[in-house]
């Protein structure tokens, strides 16, 4: 195999294919004309090795742990960004002047409020409904409160206005979700607040019970956001961009990413973490069972918010977030037993062989709930946080898709393993 190219011998045939070449180095095979050379497709169950496409968006390093947002290091972005300037690098390529700036965060406040009619939405669900149902549903429905935005006819002008609807809308719905669910009146978006405590001030502010906005929880949720803010081909940001090369609207397709990232594999996991954690306190804190019960393979329960599919290393974020727990915890005197057992679970992971050999770290979901938690958020509420985090990634990665004018449908092959041919037989004869 020469640099440029890939061989690949079948049935006595040799067929060269192209190797591509990342901007770091990352080789991929283009197997694109696999099947019309040789008639064979490749089988990569869960898509552990398969590129969907080239994006510029976010690089990511599983071996060294590293993460960069545009070619920027997630560390410094967590420390010194804010949410709102990061979904501008993440949806335009660079970081906005200070006019961009200006104008993109004028448009946010502009977008904020929903439709009034929207508001019986959310009277149709049950008062114990998910946050995640009401989150996926209400964002799908968004394309019927806010029509003529079919995808492959979108300007620019119409792009950026969708998107930044989108993600100003997403903060007013999740808090309504929330204050639905405890069966308080809706608070609605205030134009002199930013945007993290907006979102906190429509969650926790009520006509009787004003909310003191403190700057220690704006600031750590907006480092949750930002480390939330894209993580190049999850299962979230795939969904939306499969779902999204059919040429759905940025609303729905958005709408099936927030459906994917509920599951507890992705980022319902967070929420997993704290059940876990509380499981273990009820247990007198003994980590060594719910370690036991992980390893053993009968037995289909995992240690959440550990492994990753690409971090073979400590995930840079969850090293963040479990700094940003210990400083809010002690900044709010907070004393949460959950972290000690969350620090005890990861010592011993990190000690045994059996997690060593497999490198499972803990990963972003893994301290997360705990700052969730001492913010006041309640549980169900987390993986809709992940959501919010999420959106400027998902958004990205959406119009990256509708820029490509190679773009195609989605559309993988299989392997067919069912019956051959059979003939039908009416009832009465089988
Ligand atoms: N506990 C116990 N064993 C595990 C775990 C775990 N959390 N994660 C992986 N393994 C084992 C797994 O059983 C397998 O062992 P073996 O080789 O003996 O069959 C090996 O490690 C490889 O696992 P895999 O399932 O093939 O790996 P994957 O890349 O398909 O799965 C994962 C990645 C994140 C789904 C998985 O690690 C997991 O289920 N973790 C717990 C759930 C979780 O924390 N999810 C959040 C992921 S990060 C945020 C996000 O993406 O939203």
């Amino acid at each position: 195999m020469d640099q440029q190219s890939a061989k690949v011998i079948l049935d006595g045939n040799t067929y060269e294919l192209p190797v591509i070449v990342g901007t770091e180095g990352e080789k991929g095979i283009d197997i694109s004309k696999l099947r019309t050379l040789t008639n064979y497709v490749t089988f990569d169950q869960g898509f552990g090795n398969t590129s969907n496409c080239k994006s510029a968006i976010t690089y990511l390093d599983g071996e060294a742990g590293i993460l960069r947002y545009r070619g920027y290091p997630i560390e410094q972005l967590a420390e010194h960004a804010g949410f709102v300037e990061i979904a501008y690098l993440l949806i335009y390529g660079d970081l906005p002047t200070a006019e961009q700036f200006k104008n993109f965060s004028e448009t946010f406040t502009e977008h904020s409020t929903l439709h009034e009619d929207m508001k019986h939405l959310f009277d149709g669900f049950p008062t114990r409904a998910h946050p995640m149902a009401i989150l996926a549903s209400v964002v799908c429905a968004l394309s019927t409160y806010y029509p003529g935005i079919d995808s492959a006819a979108l300007s620019t002008e119409e792009f950026d206005r969708v998107a930044v609807q989108l993600m100003s809308k997403i903060r007013t719905i999740a808090a309504f979700a929330y204050k639905k669910s405890i069966g308080e009146p809706f608070v609605y978006p205030r134009h002199d607040l930013e945007y993290v405590p907006n979102f906190l001030n429509m969650m926790f502010s009520n006509p009787s019970r004003p909310y003191k906005i403190y700057d220690e929880v704006s600031k750590a949720l907006k480092v949750l956001l930002i480390l939330h803010a894209d993580h190049e081909q999850n299962c979230s940001t795939s969904t939306v961009r499969l779902v999204g090369s059919a040429h759905s609207n940025l609303f729905a397709s958005v709408s099936a990413g927030i459906c994917a990232l509920w599951g507890p594999l992705h980022g319902g996991a967070n929420e997993a973490v704290i059940e876990m954690l509380e499981a273990i306190q009820k247990e007198d804190s003994n980590v060594d069972k719910c370690l036991e019960m992980a390893k053993d393979k009968t037995n289909p329960f995992r240690l959440m918010g550990i492994g990753h599919r690409v971090y073979k290393s400590y995930d840079p974020r969850a090293k963040i977030i479990k700094e940003c727990a210990h400083d809010i915890l002690q900044k709010l005197g907070i004393n949460d037993p959950l972290l000690d057992i969350a620090l005890k679970v990861e010592k011993k992971v990190l000690a045994d062989s059996y997690f060593v050999d497999r490198n499972l770290y803990p990963n972003v979901d893994f301290y997360s709930g705990i700052i969730y938690k001492a913010l006041g958020i309640p549980r169900n509420m987390f993986t809709v946080m992940f959501a919010i985090g999420r959106m400027p990634g998902w958004i990205a990665h959406w119009k990256e898709m509708m820029d490509n004018p190679g773009r195609k449908i989605g559309r993988p092959r299989q392997i067919y393993v069912g019956h051959n041919k059979r003939d039908y037989l009416s009832i009465n004869k089988r």
